[in-house]
């Protein structure tokens, strides 16, 4: 297996809660992986620990093969790992379109960050960043609010803005923190398209945190769950919903 992220025992402690402990997580290229597990489990901890927004106490995490542990998150974005947050963190007084053209271009769009400097080019580079932020808004079905200030959107709304901000760059590896979570059901299947159109056109790579059941069986192969900071059980949703382990630690006190 080529394993585009490569996680490796790593141990994770805020002063005395150890919350992620000896974790190994391998995300196959190309893949959609799913990140599911209980509250408080580590799965959002453990993306701040890949995409560089926290440092881990000992452990690796490698990126296509590079050891990029405790790398910064500028760094790694322009790599092309990226993330969403569990809270979305727009811009709230610019427009959803601006949002997406705030977006720094990464990897082969660096071209395009040299024509600032530039002038004369400046306008056609605008106009470049503004061209794609419309196909963008347009293919997270946002075209009709692209002119409303990003804090009047809906939180179903502001999921797929994060989304699209993924978008705006040449995106490798992408970590999606609760996109679906106030999501309606209609946004929410445009939600699941456009990340399998990501997947299959663009060859993106997805882990997915969530904890909507439908959508993970919708997108995810395999599943990893997450209890307590470590890796209870990885494998198809078939196998995830049919593991005893995974129904009582999710279903335990139901049954
Ligand atoms: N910065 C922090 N300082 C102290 N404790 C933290 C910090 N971040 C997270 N924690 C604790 O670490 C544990 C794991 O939190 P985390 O947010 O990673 O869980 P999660 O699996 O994402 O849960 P949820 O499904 O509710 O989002 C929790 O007990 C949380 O309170
Ligand atoms: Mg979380």
């Amino acid at each position: 297996m080529a394993a585009i992220i490569d996680v490796q025992h790593v141990n994770k402690a805020f002063g005395g809660l150890k919350v992620i402990n000896d974790c190994s997580i391998q995300v196959e290229k190309g893949s959609i992986t799913g990140l599911i597990g209980p509250n408080g489990a580590g799965k959002s901890t453990l993306f701040n620990i890949i995409a560089g927004a926290l440092p881990l106490d000992s452990g690796r995490v490698l990126l296509d093969g590079d050891d990029i542990t405790n790398q910064p998150a500028n760094a790694l974005f322009h790599r092309g790992l990226l993330r969403t947050f569990q809270i979305a963190h727009e811009f709230s007084h610019m427009t959803a379109l601006e949002n997406l053209m705030m977006v720094p271009p990464a990897q082969s769009g660096e071209n395009l960050f040299a024509a600032w400097f530039t002038p004369g080019l400046v306008r056609s580079e605008e106009t470049e960043v503004r061209r794609r932020a419309l196909e963008v808004i347009d293919f997270i079905g946002l075209h009709h609010v692209r002119n409303e200030l990003a804090g009047n959107l809906s939180g179903g709304q502001k999921k797929l803005l994060e989304l699209g901000r993924t978008m705006m760059t040449d995106a490798r590896v992408v970590l999606l923190d609760e996109i679906a979570a106030g999501v309606n059901r209609t946004l929410l299947g445009d939600l699941v398209t456009n990340i399998e159109r990501l997947n299959r056109e663009l060859g993106y790579t997805f882990l997915v945190i969530e904890h909507d059941m439908d959508m993970i069986a919708r997108l995810c192969d395999p599943v990893i769950v997450l209890a307590q900071g470590s890796v209870m059980v990885e494998g198809s949703i078939a196998e995830i919903q049919n593991n005893p382990e995974v129904i009582e630690a999710y279903f335990g006190a139901a049954s």
